[in-house]
């Protein structure tokens, strides 16, 4: 390094970012990826030839490249003016501070009086968390069109995106694309999140798998419309953008003032996708606010909506809430239909006190009775909506998010008020503050069932967050859990407000396996919903054994959703014990590690858990082709000794296993003991598996 040229860096358990800043210039991109040691690195120019056709002073990567500075990548930044003119950004100088944990960059434009601020900050050593925001110094308002969150280097050797996209009842699908050779996109502009998770991806070497090869993993801190861009550049890379969608002329930035982007969440791992989860989970887990600064231990639910839809009153959501409470269920939540004029789904959303012919001594009786049985109460809302067929419509047509002189077209019969409106705002805070007021109600599944077909733009999403965060603050001690048509809003933004996620009203046990691995890529297991529903699912119309439906659930946060009373004697003894046994080990499921893994002839894995005990699923969804089954190899085991039992199994054979082998059988009453490296290397023996059958074990390390 020469005198003027100087390295920042931050370091985690093990990975590196690194910039270099020459003077005082913006500084660019050295590194991004596994931990390295700078001794002796040679500056970025002096590593560089000339090329022909290229801007006579080199363009490097930096850390906000723009237009008029010789960058042709993605866009990063555009500001106008009032009136519409565009103006010209381009960062010359910045000043960086850096301790242990933090770069921040400032970074100057002193033609536009444009300041934008970047910081990299490193979350317990796990990942990034870039914030990027944008200071007006000028004396005149300007609008911001669009903003990166971050914009960063992809190394030459990627070679695979994991994306994800969805739709209701069918979150989380998987697609597998090769780097693309001019552009990939990932964006949405419902207004929400989506169903096919949070605007994010992972980025893959060619020789990367669950467990091994290097994974970027991303995810946009947002719950709105939103594009990821990945781009080849013309030196061999890739370059990504992520960034919140700005509706035009929405957004004005007043002189002095800031504005910040969302966040982005940025991991990497060399130890394959597994790796790089778990990074992302602690990056999200960070964000989340837990009443009394702590998660406790995810208490066991029963949602009345499959049970019943919107046919109950007082009577019978007493009857549930008793053979709940029997089955041993912890949480009762009424879903919809509570309140005035909510008969189906045409009418009543927005007027949020109880039907008084169904509930007349309002809901204080149901939370009465559910706490008397030893269950916390919580309440189904949707207050971003409104059905026009409500006294809030008729009273307020003007509150909705619509176009003046146009139609304004429903879904699920109903429009989403317009939270740019303090006073929608005002009136909502009031009347969820009421209900949590009068009743004790210890949490809200919180739901938004639409698109937002007429655009709120980022100022919607703002809008709602800040409804979360006051009913937050003036309720610390309520929980909420995030729905959106099952997992239409589930991302690192809205986690700041919320303990849970409806992952989806599919509840179906093989359609649920698939989209909980896609959910877990981004958010960790103890924040996912995941209940036992009724045979034929409502969603698919398949059916599964009462036992797989409930292993497949064991895996998130547990819940009911039927009504106990249409399960025979014996069945709700089976759910019961399932219950039971979520209790035994949701220390262990929640909190810790989560690592996937395939296995041959079509049967999965997951194991959840800490560093020396964990809970293992090896799951069959379909027949199998073979005689036997191969043993599962489990790379996580390596260095130590591992006391393995089975613990159960669940399928449409039953709770034996009558043609497995004596030692295998043997593992339910005794512990194998077996070394790490014959897990790892050779594998843990398992029995042949019907289709749709799942065993959990437990692995304890020993010495
Ligand atoms: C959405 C949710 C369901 C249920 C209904 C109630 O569809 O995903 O779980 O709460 O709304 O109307």
């Amino acid at each position: 390094m020469t005198q003027d040229v100087r390295l920042y860096e931050l370091h985690g358990d093990d990975w590196s970012l690194i910039l270099e800043q020459d003077g005082n210039s913006i500084p660019i991109w050295r590194h991004f990826g596994v931990r390295v040691d700078t001794t002796g690195v040679p500056t970025a120019r002096s590593c560089r030839g000339t090329s022909t056709f290229s801007m006579d002073d080199d363009q490097r990567f930096d850390i906000l490249p723009t237009g008029g500075s010789g960058w042709f990548g993605p866009p990063t930044i555009s500001i106008n003016n009032p009136n519409g003119a565009p103006i010209d950004v381009q960062f010359s100088t910045s000043n960086i501070v850096s301790s242990e944990d933090q770069l921040g960059v400032e970074l100057i434009d002193e033609v536009s009086d444009v300041r934008v601020i970047i910081l990299y900050i490193s979350r317990a050593g796990a990942g990034l968390e870039i914030c990027t925001s944008v200071k007006n110094l000028s004396d005149i308002p300007f609008n911001v069109a669009r903003i990166a969150s971050a914009i960063i280097p992809l190394p030459a050797q990627m070679s695979e995106i994991i994306s994800w996209s969805g739709r209701h009842n069918s979150e989380f699908f998987e697609n597998r694309e090769s780097m693309p050779t001019q552009g990939w996109y990932r964006e949405t502009r419902h207004g929400i999140t989506g169903h096919g998770g949070p605007c994010g991806c992972y980025v893959l070497t060619n020789d990367a798998g669950w467990h091994q090869g290097q994974v970027i993993a991303m995810q946009l801190v947002w719950s709105g419309n939103a594009r990821l861009a990945i781009e080849p550049t013309d030196e061999g890379d890739w370059v990504a953008v992520a960034e919140h969608l700005i509706d035009p002329s929405e957004l004005t930035v007043h002189p002095a003032s800031t504005y910040s982007a969302p966040p982005l969440l940025l991991a990497t791992s060399s130890s394959g996708r597994n790796g790089v989860m778990e990074k992302m989970h602690s990056l999200t887990r960070h964000r989340i606010e837990w009443p009394g600064k702590k998660m406790r231990a995810r208490p066991v639910h029963l949602n009345s909506w499959e049970a019943c839809y919107f046919a109950h009153d007082e009577d019978r959501t007493l009857q549930l809430a008793e053979s709940a409470a029997k089955l041993g269920v912890e949480r009762f939540v009424l879903d919809d239909g509570w309140f005035q004029g909510r008969d189906n789904d045409k009418s009543g959303l927005g007027d949020w006190s109880p039907d008084t012919q169904k509930y007349p001594e309002g809901l204080s009786k149901i939370a009465y009775r559910a706490n008397e049985l030893g269950m916390e109460f919580g309440l189904w809302i949707e207050p971003e909506m409104v059905n026009p067929d409500s006294k809030l419509y008729r009273e307020h047509p003007a509150w909705v998010l619509a176009a003046a002189d146009r139609d304004r077209p429903t879904a699920r019969n109903q429009l989403a008020l317009d939270l740019r409106l303090e006073e929608v705002c005002d009136h909502l805070f009031r009347a969820i503050d009421n209900l949590l007021s009068e009743t004790s109600i210890s949490y809200l599944k919180w739901d938004h069932n639409r698109h937002h077909s007429s655009s709120g733009g980022a100022a919607q999403v703002r809008g709602s967050y800040e409804l979360f965060k006051r009913v937050r603050s003036a309720h610390p001690n309520v929980e909420i859990e995030s729905c959106a048509g099952g997992g239409g809003r589930i991302d690192a933004g809205i986690i700041n407000y919320t303990h849970r996620f409806w992952a989806s009203d599919n509840l179906d046990a093989v359609s649920r396996f698939a989209m909980q691995r896609g959910f877990l890529a981004f958010m960790p297991p103890e924040v996912m919903g995941a209940h036992v529903g009724a045979i034929p699912s409502h969603a698919t119309g398949r059916s599964q054994s009462l036992g797989f439906r409930a292993a497949i659930a064991c895996q998130g946060h547990l819940g009911v959703e039927l009504d106990p009373a249409s399960l025979t004697t014996q069945e709700r003894s089976e759910l019961s014990q399932w219950i039971n046994f979520y209790k035994d080990w949701r220390h262990i499921i929640h909190g810790g590690s989560t690592i996937l893994g395939e296995a041959s002839d079509g049967v999965l894995w997951q194991a959840q858990g800490l560093d020396d005990e964990l809970l293992l699923w090896v799951i069959r969804k379909d027949h199998s082709r073979f005689r036997h089954a191969q043993p599962i190899t489990l790379p996580f085991a390596t260095d130590r000794n591992w006391e393995i039992s089975l613990l159960r199994h669940a399928g449409q054979t039953g709770l034996s296993l009558p043609n497995a082998g004596s030692a295998i059988k043997e593992m339910s009453s005794k512990p194998l003991k077996l070394s790490g490296s014959w897990l790892a290397g050779s594998g843990l023996p398992v029995p042949s598996l019907a289709a749709e059958n799942a065993l959990i074990y437990h692995l304890k390390a020993v010495s």
